[in-house]
């Protein structure tokens, strides 16, 4: 069947990848954003990936059919243009999807980010076999991607599915990069996590995570997770806490959709199955949501993590070409 040309575009890396019919990867090529040079080094860079990736997977161009463009933010997918995208200042009201589509001669389509890895754990991964998912993936910001049948949710205005967005609390809440208050992702990011621990060390926390700093080391989710590993209470309570935040924005989304499948993926999922920690994270939020939603679908839906890893983005936006330009 023909092949796809998927790219994923976020805030550090661009991933580009040839994908088959089936959701197979025939090549993966992961180049820099280096998102404050600018969008026509961004385009380059873009064009510079595809060439290297075509020629990884040892097809012609000319055997690709057509391309499926990811970004982060808000967009405006019939018109092919990015917003405000939030890790990428500075590429506002992008005809992004035109230029890219010009510059490789090639048909191109545009989607949400994370819309796109939702449709590659869909096509591909995780959610194979489900009928509709919610696909959430933590990272600097909280992405969301809602599949019910075989259509992406991508709503009236191309903002469906931003539940990173949902407000989980309306009294001081925290703020959220986009200027509100009280979002998911003012909660639950990678940045929230970080966040949170240096408001609580500022608060004279005691915590061994001090002396890792005082060593030079970087507050990052890493090093949290790392003290949470060797037992230090603050790190376990900051995690196991995010977990709890994102089971009650998983509620509100389970009394909406009552998907078969929501997923998570992304950096900061702490090794998935893979780790104890990972597996207690995920437990939390499943524990989380039986506490706050129906029986029914907190007993039915399966809480998962996603199985594509940083795959999923590429992999899905060549899925929603494939859709597109079939
Ligand atoms: C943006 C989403 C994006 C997500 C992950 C959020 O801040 O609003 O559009 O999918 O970050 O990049
Ligand atoms: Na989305």
């Amino acid at each position: 069947g023909p092949f796809y040309l998927g790219v994923d575009v976020g805030g550090t890396n661009i991933k580009v990848g040839v994908v088959d019919s089936q959701a197979h990867s025939l090549s993966h090529v992961s180049l820099p954003t280096q998102p404050k040079l600018g969008p026509e080094v961004g385009l380059r860079t873009i064009c510079e990936a595809s060439r290297m990736a075509i020629e990884q997977s040892q097809l012609d161009i000319s055997e690709i059919h057509a391309v499926g463009l990811a970004t982060p933010g808000t967009m405006d997918i019939p018109k092919g243009l990015l917003l405000d995208p939030p890790n990428l200042p500075g590429w506002t009201n992008l005809p992004l999807r035109d230029q890219l589509s010009e510059a490789l001669g090639l048909p191109t389509t545009l989607q949400n980010d994370a819309n796109a890895a939702a449709y590659g754990e869909f096509w591909g991964g995780m959610a194979r076999d489900a009928t509709s998912l919610v696909f959430f993936t933590l990272g600097t910001g909280i992405g969301c991607g809602i599949i019910i049948g075989d259509t992406i949710v991508e709503g009236a205005h191309s903002h469906g599915a931003e539940c990173g967005h949902i407000i989980i609390e309306m009294n001081n809440g925290r703020l959220c990069p986009t200027g509100q208050y009280g979002t998911l992702e003012a909660y639950a990011s990678a940045k929230s996590v970080v966040k949170r621990c240096r408001e609580a060390l500022d608060d004279g926390r005691e915590s061994s995570i001090t002396a890792e700093l005082d060593k030079g080391e970087k507050l990052t989710p890493l090093l949290i997770s790392r003290m949470c590993d060797a037992g230090d209470e603050l790190a376990e309570e900051l995690i196991m806490q995010t977990a709890r935040y994102l089971g009650v924005g998983t509620t509100t989304l389970m009394h909406t959709i009552n998907p078969e499948m929501v997923l998570f993926g992304g950096a900061m999922t702490f090794g998935r199955n893979e780790t104890e920690l990972g597996r207690r994270f995920l437990q939390e939020i499943r524990n989380e949501v039986k506490k706050r939603a129906f029986p029914v679908p907190a007993e039915k839906t399966q809480i998962e993590y996603a199985s594509l890893g940083g795959d999923a983005g590429y992999i899905g936006a060549a899925g929603c070409a494939r859709l597109k330009f079939p």
